[in-house]
């Protein structure tokens, strides 16, 4: 059996070659850590069906700019106004919506989800697609930018924000969410829909000469929240807008891999470059995935009075200081007040509102006389029964460090 490790290490180093797309042919496979360039549309359709498990899209905004914009000191503000973001009208960039939304549908996993990122000019219509299409709408985050450009004109609003769509490809399939994960990012708060992160600026924004090299790239910090909140190591990252390779950067820092579609050879040549400089060390599981409680061994409370850790006739509290109690039944369930059911459905009455039983029911430590939570028990019930994750790849380990020296 291959080691959480050796998941990163069984396939050749990305050659970092440039597929030129020209149509019409079919991928067996899917080109994993390579830039494909051409057309989106043209490139998904020919890739393999429900191959990817996560999208990032960062499509035209179709902004549709009238005028030159001049700040006030008359120097020309460097705007969206490449042929790459212009469409006849709103119908011509719904149907190409339409095409690419589809294309992406096909290519990801039952259990993928994609993320789009745009403004008020296509962000709605993006929405609107997207449902018609059946894909499911997780969230949309806000992304607020600390450092928006004003409005020069003074005529509107300043434009601070960016809105992302978080979709999954079914309506009801698992999916990923690293809670745990986006919870350590914030400070172990759960994450919210609102990310307050500056736009991309300084050493970061690639340049030639004295102008941006690409006018819409992403900062890494923004795109870094996406697959760590929503992929796994070794998960495959799909970006069929990928600019500048800001997705591919993220997802080789994070260990997952990345497929780019680009159709200009110069953002192809600046990703390919900057992903090329992207430095990556070898593969260690305990700094990419967060330990998530949910995913741990269940142990139901009935467990803990079979195995003599507490026993049929003990007390519990309701509350570190609370006066109410309840007996321990021999099947596992407890009687407070005349009423019998599980930890979590007596509490549940007593609260009048979902809790956690772990956390709601007290014992008393006999040695120091102190109240502690049932969940404490729990823990030490684990440890002594349970090996985690990393204690059991240990053992593994080891025993083929052993199993090595014996055939050397
Ligand atoms: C909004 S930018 C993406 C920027 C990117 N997220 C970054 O951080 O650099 C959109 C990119 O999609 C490319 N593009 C536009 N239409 C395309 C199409 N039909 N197929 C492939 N690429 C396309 C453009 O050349 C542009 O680089």
């Amino acid at each position: 059996m291959a080691s959480e490790t050796n998941r990163f290490l069984d396939r050749e180093p990305p050659s970092q070659k440039l597929i030129v797309f020209y149509g019409s042919i079919k991928l067996s496979h899917l080109p994993i850590d390579e830039i494909i360039q051409g057309d989106c549309i043209e490139v998904l359709a020919a890739l393999p069906t429900e191959s990817v498990d996560l999208i990032f899209a960062d499509p035209p905004y179709n902004l549709q700019l009238h005028q030159e914009l001049y700040r006030p000191n008359y120097t020309r503000v460097e705007a969206v106004d490449d042929t790459w973001d212009k469409f006849k009208n709103f119908e011509a960039y719904d149907h190409f919506t339409k095409q690419w939304l589809s294309a992406c549908r096909r290519v990801l996993k039952r259990t993928g989800t994609l993320w789009v990122i745009g403004t008020y000019h296509n962000v709605f219509r993006i929405g609107k697609i997207l449902q018609d299409l059946q894909y499911w709408i997780l969230n949309d985050v806000i992304w607020i930018k600390t450092n928006p450009m004003p409005n020069f004109r003074g005529v509107r609003f300043t434009n601070a924000h960016e809105t992302l769509i978080w979709a999954q490809r079914e309506r009801g399939a698992s999916y990923t969410f690293n809670h745990h994960a986006m919870k350590a990012l914030n400070d172990d708060l759960q994450m919210r829909s609102d990310w307050c992160l500056p736009i991309c600026s300084g050493g970061e924004r690639l340049r030639e000469g004295k102008q941006r090299a690409h006018p819409t790239q992403k900062p890494e910090s923004l795109l870094y929240r996406i697959p760590q909140a929503s992929s796994n190591p070794g998960d495959v990252v799909l970006d069929p807008f990928f600019g500048t390779g800001t997705t591919g950067v993220v997802a080789k820092r994070l260990y997952r891999h990345w497929v780019g579609i680009e159709r200009e050879t110069r953002f192809v040549d600046l990703a390919r470059q900057r992903i090329k400089d992207t430095p990556q060390n070898v593969f260690d599981a305990t700094l990419f995935e967060t330990p998530s409680p949910r995913k741990r061994r269940r142990v139901p409370f009935g467990t803990l009075v079979e195995y003599g850790f507490v026993q049929p006739g003990q007390m519990l509290y309701f509350g570190k200081t609370g006066e109410t109690t309840a007996r321990i039944l021999a099947d596992g369930a407890i009687e407070c007040d005349g009423q019998r059911g599980l930890i979590h459905q007596v509490a549940k009455e007593l609260r009048q509102a979902p809790c956690n039983g772990w956390e709601q029911w007290y014992y008393l430590n006999e040695q120091t006389g102190e109240r502690l939570p049932i969940d404490h028990l729990r823990e030490i019930f684990r440890a002594k029964y349970y090996k985690t994750k990393e204690e059991k790849r240990e053992e593994h380990d080891g025993k083929d460090v052993h199993k090595n020296s014996l055939e050397s």
